[in-house]
């Protein structure tokens, strides 16, 4: 194959970045390679220049650059092409992570369009844990595989603006997993994930057992305040003291009824409050159904459609389905007999609304324990939000690997920045300039940063932007 000369190192280099003059434009994202040294190094250029010699800035009438544009003579250069390139790394015998070399370039080091095999080897490696999940998005002949292992290992997060294609990513990765017989579960909001056209999928109702909800879930469900402490001391009371059997309303209310006299007007809220929602709540609580996690299906995705409940409902669905995979895996992994019996990846939708900054959810704690503890555990968390802003600290800090899509807003930016290890400033700046579908990929999960186009997944069929034009249109003709 053969190997274009772009051009030479100049002046002075550093051993993560040089000067380069070239005999073409440099692409900025563009990658090229040079030896020296005995290391083969891959660099990416950040900067690129187009100057001249003879049309200089110091010329103040139009007519003198007419005049220098017309006398220079076809194939004579007006122009130099100067560029700057961050060096990336040279591959070590292991294959692992990019490594910079000590030693800078020397000037003089011919720089090459980085070969194929090259870019292969680092963004397409050909191994059983790495999943295809786009192209390189200036060389779309290079495929970009992800190490699957480290989602479960480390996490993720999936950030961008509103409709720039995270639940796109998210349908993605869900359906590479299942491909290798693994097992999903996706917390669906907005119910756009049952509709996926692909085999794999069992989708979950909701339903939870309320015998096994916790204090924090029952409380968040009931729209009980955290610090309505007298309230949530009686309804604690009646959870602990709950015979086996029974109808399970039924005896909270009457359990509450005896708790008036001591915790007075706090026991009669509650009990008003179990009295009004009831019908609702019989909805999502039924004693009837087993442990959630004896409801997921092994190799498949599940889909647990929460796109008929109220945000406060939600909240305690998702916590109580976190805490049973984290302690049922606990089991497993620990006693080796019952419990959920493979490694999970949980993908939680709308994550600033479950995992936020600024209060307390039920969910939050749930997946800070999972961001904490579910490597050991093999429970991948992967958290996905159109606003960063809003995004718990410390969970955002536990997110080993990251897929951002465009971002424009500052406050956004500035969160992930802070919060999120492997962001730097350079990845920041060029946020905004991505397109749909186009996402830096960050962390464990890579060799160095990536910036692809992610594929395309035409079995998500829901959650596209509406065409309301088209729609009122065919409203009129029918
Ligand atoms: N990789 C891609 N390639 C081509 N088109 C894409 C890609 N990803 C998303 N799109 C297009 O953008 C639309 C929005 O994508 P998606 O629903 O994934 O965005 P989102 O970030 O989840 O938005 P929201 O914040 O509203 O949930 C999709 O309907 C699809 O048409
Ligand atoms: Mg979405």
């Amino acid at each position: 194959m053969e190997i274009e000369s772009v051009g030479y190192v100049v002046g002075e280099s550093k051993p993560y970045r040089a000067e380069v003059i070239a005999y073409r434009p440099l692409m900025v994202g563009e990658y090229l390679y040079m030896e020296y040294y005995g290391y083969g190094v891959l660099s990416m250029v950040s900067n690129s220049a187009i100057g001249s010699p003879v049309i200089t800035n110091d010329i103040y009438d139009p007519r003198d650059v007419e005049r220098i544009v017309k006398s220079v003579r076809g194939g004579e250069r007006m122009y130099y092409f100067k560029g700057v390139v961050n060096i990336l790394g040279y591959l070590d015998n292991e294959g692992c992570k990019l490594k910079i070399p000590p030693i800078p370039p020397p000037p003089g080091t011919e720089v090459v369009k980085a070969p194929r095999a090259v870019l292969s080897k680092i963004f397409s490696p050909d191994k059983e844990n790495y999943l295809r999940v786009g192209v390189l998005l200036r060389e779309p002949s290079v495929e970009v595989r992800v190490d699957i292992n480290k989602i479960v290992s480390r996490h993720l997060g999936i950030l961008a603006m509103t409709g720039m294609g995270k639940s796109n990513l998210v349908a993605l990765l869900a359906k590479r997993i299942v491909e290798k017989n693994g097992t999903v579960i996706i917390f669906d909001y907005h119910g756009e994930y049952t509709s996926m056209a692909i085999p794999s999928i069992s989708v979950v109702k909701p339903k939870v057992n309320p015998r096994m909800l916790s204090l924090e879930e029952i409380t968040r469900l009931l729209n009980i305040p955290r610090n309505a402490s007298r309230q949530r001391a009686a309804i604690f009371e009646c959870l602990e003291g709950m015979p086996e059997n029974g109808d399970f309303f039924q005896i909270l209310k009457k359990c509450l009824q005896m708790k008036i006299p001591k915790y007075g007007s706090s026991a009669q809220k509650v009990l008003d409050m179990i009295t009004a929602y009831e019908k609702y709540l019989r909805r999502i609580l039924d004693e009837n159904v087993g442990d959630v996690v004896d409801r997921v299906a092994v190799g498949a995705i599940n889909i647990v459609d929460l796109s008929e409940l109220q945000v406060n409902q939600a909240d305690a669905v998702v916590a109580h389905w976190l805490n049973r995979v984290l302690n049922s895996r606990k089991d497993y992994v620990l006693t080796n007999r019952k419990g959920l019996q493979v490694p999970v990846v949980i993908f939680v939708e709308e994550a600033h609304v479950f995992i936020p900054n600024d209060y307390e959810t039920a969910t939050k704690r749930e997946a800070e324990a999972i961001a904490r503890e579910g490597r050991k555990f093999g429970i991948g968390l992967a958290i996905v939000s159109q606003r960063p802003r809003g995004l718990d600290a410390t969970v955002l800090s536990q997110l080993g690997n990251l897929a951002i899509l465009r971002i424009v807003h500052p406050e956004d930016q500035n969160h992930i920045a802070r919060y999120c290890e492997p962001v730097f400033q350079d990845i920041v700046d060029e946020l905004p300039s991505l397109n749909i579908g186009e996402a830096i990929l960050l962390g464990e999960w890579v060799k160095i940063p990536t910036v692809a186009k992610i594929d395309y997944v035409k079995e998500k069929t829901s959650g596209f932007d509406i065409d309301a034009v088209s729609i009122w249109r065919t409203n009129l003709g029918g």
